[in-house]
């Protein structure tokens, strides 16, 4: 009998991506393979996110196309997985009738079992009962990289940024533990990769909830140790939980890469506190200044939120101010999104859209000129790369990232895949930098 095949679509953070790998891993360990192609697939899970309402929106939208594929191929299972399987439960069925299972983030482990079901035919499973999140290096993974993966380190979020939704979805934090974390990275390293990226929401409060109590910086200093890994990279490191030990150790370990994603959300002190964020602007950029004084050649990148409720075009300059002053290296800047159940959702002063869409292009165009300016000083440069792969639009081009995070494009033989090289930069535009390999 053929095997029957499976397709994931992932939306979201890259921790939606690390547990695509785990699904397509243990799907494939119960006999299911990845299938070429959506339309020819028996079973399409959408790994999802609730982060913003158009993520929401998007999965809405592609489970209503995907509906009308099962009417004409009864035996197609669909699935729902991730935090909007979390966020609606059983509201999801209701919502799109033609859906087969609902499988939340902390229950991956049963899908195998739930797949089976559906494909005998079963109907309507719901799996999100697990409080805790179960991940350790024994779950196999499917990854594509081959030179970089990404690996949770932790889950959950023990802040309560009245526009989040990540902690009731997400829950409290909980951390895996160094030894498997380490075991994880020792296989890829035995596997060829070269590059590690550790996510957690919230990161640097890792090992607070272990009974043996551990600490980010140890947790890096454990991984520095292993022999074959050249880059450790880590994100989101909330401002509040940021300390001098963490930039200690990005200055003493080599393999951790200069580069730290410092989300400052607002520039405005009110509106930070009204998000309950923790941090004045001035306490954020006295740690933006340390963290540069400590650890040369740091990159400093950032998330930003515009049109949170009430906010003025005061507020909304602040934050265009920040972006000045701290110049940083890149940015996801979005437009502040209503959340159902979250303090700022439930305000009444909400920001027009129009209003929200004009700040956001002000803002996404104050960072991209900010960005050119400082990709020009790398004009005439030569640059350490590690080869992720071709660019995946241009002809026999190659990509990968300088140790603070800047993609490079360049022409080169496949056979440098894989490796460090130096690249000469020869032009550059807001996004990346173009070069020769020396
Ligand atoms: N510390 C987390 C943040 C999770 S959400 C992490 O990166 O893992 C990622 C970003 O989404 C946040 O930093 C914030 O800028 C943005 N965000 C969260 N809730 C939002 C909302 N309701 N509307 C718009 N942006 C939001
Ligand atoms: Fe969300 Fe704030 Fe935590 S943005 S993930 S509640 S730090």
């Amino acid at each position: 009998m053929n095997s029957k095949t499976f397709h994931i679509k992932t939306y979201g953070c890259q921790m939606n991506v690390y547990d695509s790998e785990a699904i397509e891993g243990l799907l494939m360990e119960n006999g299911l393979v990845p299938a070429l192609s959506e339309k020819e697939a028996d079973v399409i899970l959408l790994n999802t996110c609730s982060v913003r309402d158009l993520a929401e929106q998007k999965v809405l939208g592609k489970a209503g196309i995907l509906s009308k594929l099962k009417r004409s191929r009864p035996d197609l299972v669909l699935g729902i997985c991730g935090c909007m399987a979390q966020n609606m439960k059983e509201e999801l069925f209701k919502k799109i009738p033609a859906l087969d299972l609902v499988c939340g983030p902390n229950d991956i482990l049963s899908l195998p079992t739930l797949v089976q079901e559906a494909l005998e035919g079963q109907k309507h499973l719901l799996q999100v009962e697990n409080p805790r999140w179960v991940m350790s290096a024994d779950v196999p993974k499917h990854r594509r990289s081959g030179v970089t993966a990404w690996i949770s380190v932790m889950r959950g979020c023990n802040h309560n940024c009245t526009f989040c939704i990540v902690p009731r979805v997400r829950g409290r934090e909980v951390s895996r533990l160094p030894e498997d974390v380490l075991k994880e990275v020792e296989e890829l390293v035995t596997l060829g990769y070269k590059e590690v990226t550790l996510l957690g929401q919230n990161i640097n409060s890792y090992g607070r909830d272990l009974e043996m109590r551990s600490s980010f910086p140890k947790l890096l200093g454990l991984l520095n140790r292993v022999k074959g890994l050249e880059r450790i990279r880590f994100t989101t490191s909330h401002p509040v939980d940021i300390r001098d030990e963490l930039m200690d150790a990005m200055h003493r370990l080599e393999k951790v890469c200069e580069a730290l994603h410092f989300p400052i959300q607002a520039g405005s002190n009110r509106l930070l506190q009204e998000m309950k964020r923790g941090y004045t602007r001035e306490s954020y950029l006295e740690k933006v200044e340390r963290a540069r004084a400590k650890v040369s050649g740091i990159a400093i990148s950032t998330d930003a939120i515009v049109g949170f409720p009430g906010e003025t075009e005061e507020d909304f300059e602040e934050t265009c101010r920040v972006f000045r002053e701290v110049q940083f290296d890149g940015a996801f800047i979005f437009k502040y999104s209503r959340r159902s159940r979250t303090p700022a959702g439930e305000r009444v002063d909400q920001v027009s859209e129009e209003v929200k869409e004009e700040r956001h292009q002000r803002l996404l165009s104050l960072h991209d000129e900010i960005v050119q300016g400082k990709n020009q000083d790398f004009v005439g440069r030569s640059v350490e790369v590690l080869v992720e792969g071709q660019d995946k639009k241009g002809k026999g081009r190659l990509s990968g990232r300088t140790r603070d995070n800047r993609m490079v494009f360049f022409d080169g033989p496949e056979e440098v895949i894989g490796n460090l090289v130096n690249v000469h930069i020869s032009r550059i535009s807001a996004y990346a930098l173009y070069g020769e390999i020396e």
